[in-house]
């Protein structure tokens, strides 16, 4: 579990940038607040501005009212800027591969990979859902420099054991489990329990 030290309700920084699957930061948001006991810190990218309506015809309003703070991705000097404004962590949902590669080289040229390297620099929890299809060079080494720095990388790449029912299903799974890498709360992921007799591959 993740320290969160004595902070109640746990903070958790949240940030939608340009790649496809606005739909993990939504679900992330609505999850977090139905679970209750997270404070939740919001920065949207300009791209990702793009697809939140081009992809679930959101308006701002309609996601900014989703978390219980807003901050423009311009406002450099928020709270969050700071490592002294404690967090358990941050979640990046989708990750772009231009905020990835910013977070990679610590650029911190906006709020978002800002506090991102705060995150990494404090040493807590920085969870990017990276989104692209291939991966180029590029992409590939800045998810190990970002692997390297501490981070985790979680691509939102479904599973199919579980017989997801819905498009839905598969993205609330696997929200769940981001929330889960966190230990802000008790596990609300679907825990596998094993195949059972079906498990043994060599009697086939
Ligand atoms: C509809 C749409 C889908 C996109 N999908 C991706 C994607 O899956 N991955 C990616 O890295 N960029 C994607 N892009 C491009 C990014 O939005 C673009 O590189 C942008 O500069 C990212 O900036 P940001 O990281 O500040 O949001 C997409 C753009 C649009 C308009």
């Amino acid at each position: 579990m993740v320290s969160t030290g004595v902070l109640q309700p746990a903070r958790l920084v949240v940030a939608i940038t340009g790649a496809t699957g606005a739909i993990y930061g939504v679900r992330l948001l609505q999850r977090l607040r139905a679970m209750g006991g997270v404070e939740t810190h919001l920065m949207v990218s300009s791209a990702g501005w793009l697809t939140l309506r081009h992809e679930l015809g959101l308006e701002r309003t309609d996601v900014q009212a989703l978390a219980d703070a807003y901050h423009s991705v311009r406002e450099v000097g928020a709270n969050l800027a700071s490592g002294s404004f404690a967090t358990a962590g941050m979640v990046v949902a989708p990750c772009s591969m231009k905020t990835l590669a910013s977070v990679a080289h610590g650029l911190s040229d906006n709020l978002i990979a800002r506090a991102a390297d705060v995150t990494l620099k404090e040493r807590r929890r920085l969870v990017l859902m990276v989104r692209e299809t291939p991966f180029n060079l590029a992409h590939l080494r800045n998810m190990t420099a970002v692997t390297e720095m501490g981070g985790i990388v979680y691509p939102p790449l479904p599973a199919f054991y579980n017989h997801p029912a819905s498009l839905d299903a598969m993205v609330d799974d696997t929200v769940a489990r981001v929330i889960d890498l966190f230990g802000i709360a008790p596990p609300v992921s679907t825990s596998w329990n094993g195949l059972g007799k079906d498990a043994d591959v060599q009697d086939r």
